[in-house]
């Protein structure tokens, strides 16, 4: 049995990661360690709570002395670090709390990790650790750190930090980058669900600037699928950057998403931008697919068709988190785990 901590499971990505894998690996011991702030939910986890290689542990990865008490109880040997504050326009209204978690968290992460002797720390990051294209090139694992905003900066540092542990300590720390996500499950303050959302409800799209800003987008499936591809396969000290080739303007997206829902262009409303709104992005992920034999499987047609059929299909979900009712209820469901 592989007894891994998977912490963040609760938000987006770290979701549909467990309840893919808790499926398809019987050796795995999944623990899931979340603090559940407004971004994790544990219905997100309805298919995997009652599988008998899954459990949930509410707690701050800030918190050493919680930490050090599942690690040895849970006798942890791996460690998927997805847990962070994730939002870029939040990070532009207060950078204190991506400090903390996304620096300060990982460091009492990876110092846990190091004295319990782990075999395996797989850092979840992101391309915007690389910074903004102009209009060609791509990011590959040796493009220089050059993170524009405080969310991509403290990703930045996690990442050093993480391959400083490697460097100084040997801890077996790997690194993966992965382009913009898109799925099932994704909050929506996220520009693909908040879009499909505000379309439903009749209400405008705000588009940032001139809304020719690109992102290369992938479904999350395919990052997740990446992922175990470098948690089983990928080499120490290593860097893997993850992409699915598949680059659009937010413009072309949101008409994408009016045409699909049979809306009208008149609800897109182009607002004052982002400050510091990165250009480009573009992720050249021949590495991975090179050295681990992992490629993207979804079509961006197919699977964005799929994830609004999702939210149209699963409005409970994302009107209880639009409404505030969500916190409320999870004070009342979870508030003693
Ligand atoms: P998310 O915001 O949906 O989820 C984050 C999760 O982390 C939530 O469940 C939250 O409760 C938990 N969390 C936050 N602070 C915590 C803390 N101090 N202790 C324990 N848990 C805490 O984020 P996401 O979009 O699922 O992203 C997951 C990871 O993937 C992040 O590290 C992010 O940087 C990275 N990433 C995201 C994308 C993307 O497009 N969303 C792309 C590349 C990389
Ligand atoms: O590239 C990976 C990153 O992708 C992850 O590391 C982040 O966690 C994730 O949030 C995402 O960051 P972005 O800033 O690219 O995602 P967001 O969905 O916030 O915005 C996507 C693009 O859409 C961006 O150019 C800004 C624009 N946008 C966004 C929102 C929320 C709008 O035009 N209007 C909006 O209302």
């Amino acid at each position: 049995m592989k007894n891994i901590l998977v912490t963040g499971g609760a938000g987006f990505i770290g979701s549909n990661f467990i309840n893919y894998m808790v499926e398809r690996h019987n050796d795995w011991y999944i623990i899931n360690f979340d603090k559940l702030t407004y971004a994790g939910n544990l219905e997100n986890l309805r298919s995997s709570e009652n599988k008998n290689n899954y459990h949930f542990v509410k707690g701050d990865i800030n918190n050493s002395e919680l930490l050090e008490f599942v690690f040895n109880k849970f006798n942890i040997k791996y460690v998927i670090n997805f847990a962070a504050e994730s939002h870029v326009d939040r990070s532009i209204l207060g950078a204190e709390v991506f400090i903390r978690t996304n620096i300060l968290g990982t460091n009492t992460l990876l110092e846990i990790a190091r004295r319990n002797n782990i075999e395996k720390f797989l850092q979840v990051s992101t391309d915007e650790v690389y910074g903004s294209l102009g209009a060609d090139g791509k990011f590959s694992e040796t493009t220089p750190l050059s993170p524009n905003s405080p969310y991509s900066a403290s990703k930045a540092s996690a990442d050093m930090l993480a391959l400083s542990y490697n460097h100084t300590f040997g801890l077996p720390v790997v690194v993966t980058r992965c382009s913009n996500n898109y799925g099932p499950l994704q909050f929506p303050e996220k520009l693909i669900p908040l879009m499909i959302i505000n379309a439903l409800n009749n209400k405008k799209l705000p588009v940032y600037g001139d809304g020719m800003n690109v992102r290369d987008w992938i479904y999350v499936l395919d990052h997740n699928k990446a992922i175990e591809k470098v948690f089983e396969d990928g080499s120490t000290g290593e860097i893997y950057n993850i992409g699915a080739d598949q680059e659009m303007p937010n413009i072309e997206i949101v008409k994408l998403i009016l045409k699909k829902l049979g809306k009208s262009e008149d609800l897109i409303e182009y607002v004052k931008d982002r400050p510091g709104h990165d250009r480009r992005y573009a992720i050249d992920s021949t590495k991975i697919q090179t050295k681990l034999d992992w490629k993207p499987e979804h079509k961006f047609e197919d699977a964005i068709s799929y994830t609004i059929d999702w939210y149209l299909n699963n409005k409970e979900w994302w009107e209880r988190i639009i409404s505030g009712e969500y916190l409320q209820y999870y004070q009342e469901q979870y508030g003693n785990i």
